[in-house]
C-alpha cells in the first residue's frame, strides 16, 4: 500500500507548504481522516521543517528512453512529410532498449470545426492501431496534440475546441492501460501565455481526471516548451502529472537549416566548447532544480540535431545532452526516428549508428 506526500501551495506568489497525503483508497477507507485534517497535521510538519527542506518525492516517471515518432501523424496527413508510421519500426524500437514512443498528432487537422469537434473515426482508427501495436510490444506510448497553431494565435476561439478533442480522448481512450500516457499541448505560445498555459493544463488534467486518476498526463510548457516555458510555469498538483520542456540549444546549431525551409541557413558550426558545455549543464541543473521544488517528475519531450549537420557533430551533442538528462534523472524523449531530425535512416534501413549509440550506449 501506497502513501503519497506532497504539494507546493501558491499563495501571495510566496509558496506555502502543505503536505496532502494521497492514500491508496483502502487506506484512505481506513484510516478516515478527512483531508482536511491531515492538511494541517502536513502543514504543521512543514512549518516546523522549514518550507526550504522540504523535499517533494514524486512517483517516479515510467518514461525513461523514448523516441519521438516525428513527421508522421503530425503533418497535415500522414505520409505528407515522408514518414508514415510502421508498425516494424515500433518492433525495431522495442529491440533497441527504448521504453517509450511518442506520437506527435495533428488532431486539430482531423476534428471539426464547430462543437462537439467530432474527431473523424478514420483517423482515430488508425492512431489506435499504433497505440494497441506498441501496446502489445509494452511500450509506454505518448499521444499529444501537435501543431496546433490556432491555439497560440488565438487561444480565446481555440481552447474551448481542445477542449473538445480531449473530451473525446478520453472517452475513447478510458479503459487502456496505464501504459497510454496523454500530453495535452505541444509548444503552446504567443497568444497562449504562461497564465493561458498554466490555465489550461488544470481544466484539461480536471477533466481527464474524472475518469481516469490513474493516468499519466504530460503538461504543456509555455514559449514553445522551452526552459523558461518551464521555470514560469505553475503546474497544476498530482501525482501522476509530468512537467515536460524541449531542448534544442544551441538552437542556430541543432537547426542548422530552418525548418520551415524559408530563411537561409545559418553557417555550419561545431559545437562543444567548454562555454556551450557549461551552459548545457547550467541549463539542466536550473531544470532539475524546478523539478524538485514542485514535486513532478520531469520528461525532456523533444531534443535532437538536423540531419544536415556533421554526424559526429550530431552525435556530440546528442550523447551530452542524453546523459545531462540521465544524471538528472529526467525521462528523455528524442526528435526523431526517421524524419529530419533523423535517427534511423529509411533509405538504407539502418540506424544511423553514432546516434544510435550517442542515445542508448554507455
Ligand atoms: C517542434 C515542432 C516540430 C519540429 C521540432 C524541431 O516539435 O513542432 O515540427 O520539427 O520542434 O524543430
Amino acid at each position: 500500500m501506497r502513501a503519497f506526500s506532497q504539494h507546493a501551495i501558491r499563495v501571495d506568489g510566496a509558496i506555502a507548504c502543505c503536505h496532502i497525503l494521497f492514500m491508496e483508497k483502502a487506506l484512505r477507507d481506513m484510516v478516515k481522516l478527512s483531508s482536511g485534517l491531515m492538511c494541517a497535521l502536513s502543514l504543521s510538519a512543514c512549518v516546523a521543517l522549514g518550507a526550504d527542506t522540504i523535499r517533494r518525492p514524486a512517483l517516479p516517471s515510467p518514461i525513461n528512453r523514448c523516441m519521438n515518432l516525428s513527421d508522421g501523424l503530425e503533418a497535415a496527413y500522414e505520409g505528407e512529410w515522408n514518414y508514415t508510421v510502421r508498425l516494424a519500426d515500433i518492433d525495431m524500437l522495442a529491440e533497441a532498449g527504448f521504453d517509450t514512443i511518442r506520437v506527435p498528432i495533428r488532431w486539430s487537422g482531423h476534428a471539426g470545426r464547430s462543437k462537439p469537434y467530432t474527431l473523424e473515426p478514420v483517423f482515430l482508427a488508425r492512431v489506435d492501431k499504433i497505440i494497441n501495436y506498441a501496446l502489445s510490444k509494452d511500450l509506454n506510448v505518448i499521444i499529444n496534440v501537435h501543431h496546433y497553431a490556432e491555439l497560440s494565435s488565438d487561444p480565446v476561439r481555440h481552447g474551448p475546441r481542445l477542449q473538445g478533442i480531449w473530451k473525446q480522448l478520453a472517452t475513447h481512450y478510458k479503459d487502456y492501460p496505464d501504459k497510454l500516457i496523454f500530453e495535452v499541448v505541444n509548444e503552446p505560445h504567443d497568444a497562449m501565455s504562461m497564465q493561458r498555459v498554466d490555465a489550461l493544463n488544470a481544466s484539461i488534467v480536471r477533466h481527464i481526471r474524472k475518469s481516469q486518476p490513474q493516468r499519466w498526463i504530460i503538461l504543456a510548457t509555455g514559449d514553445w516548451g522551452s526552459l523558461n516555458g518551464l521555470l514560469s510555469s505553475s503546474p497544476p498538483p498530482g501525482l501522476r502529472n509530468i512537467l515536460s520542456w524541449h531542448y534544442y540549444e544551441p538552437f542556430a546549431f541543432t537547426h542548422k537549416q530552418t525548418w520551415d525551409g524559408k530563411a537561409p541557413p545559418p553557417p555550419s558550426r561545431l559545437w562543444g566548447s567548454e562555454d556551450e558545455l557549461a551552459r548545457a549543464k547550467a541549463d539542466f541543473q536550473k531544470a532539475a532544480a524546478f523539478r524538485d521544488r514542485m514535486g513532478h517528475p520531469l520528461l525532456l519531450g523533444e531534443f535532437g540535431v538536423f540531419r544536415d549537420v556533421p554526424v559526429a557533430e550530431r552525435a556530440k551533442w546528442v550523447r551530452t545532452v542524453r546523459e545531462e538528462a540521465e544524471k538528472n534523472q529526467f525521462g528523455w524523449c528524442h526528435w526523431g526516428f526517421s524524419s529530419n531530425f533523423r535517427a534511423y535512416d529509411a533509405d538504407k534501413e539502418a540506424w544511423i549508428e553514432p546516434i544510435r549509440a550517442a542515445l542508448l550506449d554507455d
